[in-house]
């Protein structure tokens, strides 16, 4: 089978032993080969075009009615000060991240780009902008640049509980990625360690698809010490040739899902784990992929950590918040797509813990590894996510289906039991669920938020 990339000249991507069966018939459905397309970069004459529209849509709207600020409503939305709210109320919990209530990026200039379209929830799709201020010219620039393309890309990145607990400011030669503490989950992960691992597998989403457009990029972790929640910074430091894996890897984004049917009763080959633990390794962490006896060790792990987090009513809460949002939200799980009853040597995260008693059997030939690191600090809770995103988009082009199992690693007692497993060499940081993928289209979809709800267009030199 031959992939064709249209409108790339002298790029023909034709898909390698490595990409398997489900890989070729979810790509057929989804027809995302064209979208990657949508990531070249811009000839020069079509971003002037498109800045030279910016400037005509500044004059056009130059009616003080048609300004509308967006910032205000990206910054704390009202879920998120409800849970800050709640882990504050709480004597003897840690606030989130170092126990202070950590504010958005500092107020600079107010953006006034407004994102009018987007459709997130199709994976690869972009969002279209609006310009309204006198600095309209140079948001175009920025918004039409790779970069905005990238973080664009980036938003179907998977989370914790569906949090999507990130914000995005692209300036003309950067993206700052942030920390959004509103959307932290104060029970489940008081320290922040999922939020970060959350935001390091949108860090890695965004560096995949400037990839496959052809973009090298630079990354600054934790850059500076006295704004913590600013993450990372991107930018671009030059050209190459996109090879085929880089377009894989891509698409791999577009299709991924998490997967908590029971896996079916087909072995995971030997190369395919090879293949995850080599990508962790070049994301700069470790797999550890359990023998048999230490699934035992998992097993328990994973029912001491369903018996402490039921037996919390806050942690309830927390759950039925997140498996209940509002449709217009744009997050959280959907009770449609969490784990259906079945007897699995390792019990799933019960979302829906007073569902029916499971009648059949699963994840007999399912195999698990613990993601871990050597250091236990947020830069390496960051690199673990890039790395964890990179098992996630191997996992596709291996034909394997990898869902992961933060709960684990929640309760103190279950992640001591498994630093156990990793005899003191290592921080266990998540446990991962493995086994042969099926055809994910039959999954009902995971909602994700809009574009103006996560990206702030900033146009202009950020260094
Ligand atoms: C850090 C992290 C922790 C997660 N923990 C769990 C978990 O314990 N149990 C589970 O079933 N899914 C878990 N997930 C999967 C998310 O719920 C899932 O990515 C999210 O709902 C979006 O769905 P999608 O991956 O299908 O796009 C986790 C994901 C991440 C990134």
């Amino acid at each position: 089978m031959k992939l064709c990339l249209p409108r790339r000249p002298g790029l023909d991507v034709v898909a390698p032993a490595g990409v398997g069966r489900w890989w070729r018939e979810e790509a057929a459905v989804v027809g995302q080969v064209d979208a990657v397309s949508r990531l070249d970069p811009l000839p020069i004459a079509i971003q002037a075009a498109i800045a030279l529209v910016g400037v005509l849509a500044v004059l056009v709207a130059s009616s003080p009615a048609t300004v509308r600020d967006v910032r205000g409503a990206i910054c704390v939305p009202r879920t998120g000060r409800e849970h800050l709210a709640r882990s504050r109320a709480r004597p003897g919990r840690p606030a989130p991240g170092t126990g202070v209530q950590r504010p958005c990026p500092p107020a600079g200039p107010r953006p006034r780009v407004e994102v009018i379209r987007s459709d997130a929830g199709r994976p690869g799709a972009m969002g279209a902008v609006n310009f309204t201020d006198q600095d309209a010219a140079g948001r175009a620039r920025a918004a039409s640049g790779p970069l905005t393309r990238a973080v664009l890309a980036a938003l179907p990145a998977p989370s914790i509980f569906n949090t999507q607990p990130w914000r995005w400011r692209v300036y003309d030669d950067q993206a700052e990625l942030w920390a959004d503490r509103s959307r932290q989950l104060a029970t489940v992960d008081p320290d922040g360690r999922m939020l970060t691992l959350s935001c390091g597998i949108a860090l890695h989403h965004a560096v995949t698809a400037l990839a496959a457009a052809g973009q090298t990029a630079g990354i600054d972790r934790l850059p500076d010490p006295d704004r913590p929640d600013l993450l990372a910074r991107l930018w671009i430091t030059g050209r190459h040739r996109p090879e085929p894996a880089d377009v894989r890897r891509y698409q791999a984004m577009l299709i991924r899902r998490t997967d908590r049917r029971p896996f079916p009763d087909l072995p995971v080959s030997a190369a395919g784990m090879d293949a995850l633990c080599e990508a962790a390794e070049q994301g700069g962490a470790h797999l550890h992929v359990l023998h048999p006896d230490q699934v035992v060790e998992l097993t328990v792990a994973a029912g001491r950590a369903a018996e402490a987090e039921l037996a919390d009513p806050e942690y309830r809460a927390e759950l039925a918040t997140w498996t209940h949002r509002p449709a217009t939200a744009g997050d959280g799980i959907p009770p449609a797509t969490t784990a259906p009853p079945a007897r699995r040597p390792v019990p799933l995260r019960e979302f829906t813990p007073d569902g029916p008693a499971p009648d059949t059997d699963g994840d007999r030939s399912a195999r698990y590894a613990l993601l871990f690191t050597d250091v236990d600090t947020p830069t390496t809770w960051l690199t673990a996510g890039e790395a964890l995103s990179a098992v996630l988009l191997a996992a596709v082009a291996a034909d394997l289906s990898v869902s992961p199992m933060s709960d684990v690693v929640e309760v103190p007692a279950s992640r001591h039991l498994l630093s156990g497993i990793l005899a003191g060499i290592g921080h266990p940081l998540i446990a991962l669920r493995i086994g042969v993928a099926e055809p994910t289209r039959g999954l009902p979809p995971v909602p994700r938020r809009p574009a103006e709800s996560v990206i702030e267009i900033e146009g202009g030199e950020r260094r």
